[in-house]
């Protein structure tokens, strides 16, 4: 049984869904041109009743306690106003629960530009990467696809699909299984099926040929719903005191075969040890998050964030990491190890042409095989860039950042990443449907 708390949530989401529709009808039409969005109306098993079976599913943490304020999670401490314990795959309820808010939002599926589709894939996706649909892994989507084109089929026939767009708060990579591996490796074919080619997925992260996905920024723990609370931070983010030249949250790195991940362990464990006379100051600050403690415990790694010029941001299980996001927030510099990280993923949230401005890039083959060091290329690094770059990243953090719903004015005239990732659904629309 899900608990009390979780059915309050569900209430009151639900009041959100009644009211926003109602509302909808009386916004100011010209700025709305080639914007409309039609949300499309899904029986429950697709969302909440998903969310009620929030302690049921196969992974070692409930997700029930993170359904809280509309998925952002609980608050980190009783009397913040932006900080939460987020956890990313209910990215596809803070994203629906926003979209709610969008201002130009049609009851009519025919003046609609695009479709959205609030389906909780992700979360749906847990009964078949760990639990008891392992085996038939190949069906996730066959329902929504029968709902699809059989309940108002000419919604989803009209442009072929191509004005369809759903958020799945995964990695791509976990949708991508081909249709003929049997037994499935790994992941569900959600991706892979031929009927949604057309459509248009916000993952995670997205694969290197991505044709239906764009990869969108990971939530961070950061969530605030005003301007003033907004600047506040950039003001602490400013001030505070970088104490050490660079630092790496994570976990990895024991094994013994040659790895980026191995190669920053060791250089952050011998290098603590020097101390740099002048600033007193750390090389390297390591903040072990193995076995999964970070997670939804934001103080544990935002604080040595602060407290660190540089963010290293090494690949892991998949090339891309919540901690760059994190990172950002707190102002520190990320270093990627390779173009996968974040340049080949985030187009729309990070342009491509702004990298040099705000990160350093260290390729991994030098780091591992060929013995440079990352202190040594930071060092190297003048002061008044060091400066520069932080303050690029301080001016990108809003594109990053989810605010929080039912935001002020004022900090929705900053475009967050939910503002982003739906101009450019709109955009990526309006050029497949011109070529139809
Ligand atoms: C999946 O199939 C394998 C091999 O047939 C079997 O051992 C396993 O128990 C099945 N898993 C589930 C969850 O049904
Ligand atoms: C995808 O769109 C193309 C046109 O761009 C169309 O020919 C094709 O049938 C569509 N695929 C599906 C599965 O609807
Ligand atoms: C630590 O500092 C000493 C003295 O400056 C230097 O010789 C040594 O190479 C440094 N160790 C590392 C791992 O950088």
């Amino acid at each position: 049984m899900a608990s009390k708390s979780t059915f309050f949530f569900l209430t009151i989401f639900l009041f959100f869904i009644n009211l926003t529709v109602s509302q909808q009808i009386s916004t100011v039409d010209s700025e709305c041109t080639n914007r409309w969005i039609h949300i499309r109306t899904l029986p429950s098993r697709f969302n909440l009743d998903l969310l009620s079976t929030c302690n049921h599913y196969p992974i070692t943490d409930d997700l029930c306690p993170y359904l809280a304020n509309h998925g952002l999670g609980p608050k980190t401490h009783t009397h913040t106003r932006s900080w939460y314990r987020t956890d990313p795959l209910l990215l596809e309820l803070i994203f629906h629960r926003r979209i709610l808010e969008y201002p130009c939002l049609t009851p009519d599926p025919n003046l609609a530009t695009a479709i959205f589709l609030p389906y909780y894939a992700g979360i749906d996706s847990l009964r078949y990467l760990y639990g008891p649909d392992l085996n038939s892994s190949s069906d996730h989507g066959s329902d929504l696809l029968h709902f699809l084109t059989n309940d108002s089929p000419e919604i989803w026939s009209r442009r072929s699909g191509h004005d369809h767009f759903l958020i799945m708060a995964r990695p791509a990579w976990d949708f991508s299984q081909p249709l003929t591996v049997d037994p499935p490796i790994w992941g569900t074919s959600f991706l892979e099926r031929r009927e949604f080619f057309n459509l248009t997925a916000l993952t995670l992260e997205s694969r290197f040929w991505s044709w239906q996905e764009q990869a969108v920024p990971y939530p961070t723990s950061f969530h605030p719903h005003s301007l003033p609370f907004f600047e506040s931070w950039i003001r602490r983010v400013r001030r505070s005191r970088r104490s050490s030249l660079m630092l790496f949250a994570g976990g990895g790195g024991t094994s013994s075969s040659p790895n980026i991940r191995r190669s920053i362990r060791l250089e952050c464990t011998t290098t603590n040890s020097n101390v740099t006379k002048s600033e007193n100051a750390k090389i390297c600050d390591f903040v072990d998050c193995s076995n999964g403690i970070c997670e939804h415990d934001p103080i544990r790694f935002m604080k040595p964030m602060l407290q660190s010029s540089f963010c290293l941001q090494p690949p892991g299980d998949t090339p891309t990491r919540k901690a760059t996001f994190d990172g950002m927030i707190a102002g520190c510099i990320p270093v990627f190890f390779e173009d996968q990280t974040a340049k080949m993923q985030y187009q729309w949230h990070l342009p491509e042409s702004e990298y040099s401005e705000f990160s350093v890039m260290i390729p991994k083959e030098d780091v591992v095989f060929r013995g440079v060091k990352i202190a040594d290329v930071l060092m190297s690094i003048p002061k008044e860039e060091v400066v520069r770059m932080r303050e690029k990243v301080i001016e990108i953090m809003h594109r990053v950042m989810y605010r929080r719903h039912g935001a002020s004015l004022g900090l929705m005239s900053k475009k967050d990443a939910v503002d982003i990732a739906i101009d450019g659904v709109l955009n990526k629309i309006k050029s497949r449907v011109d070529d139809l």
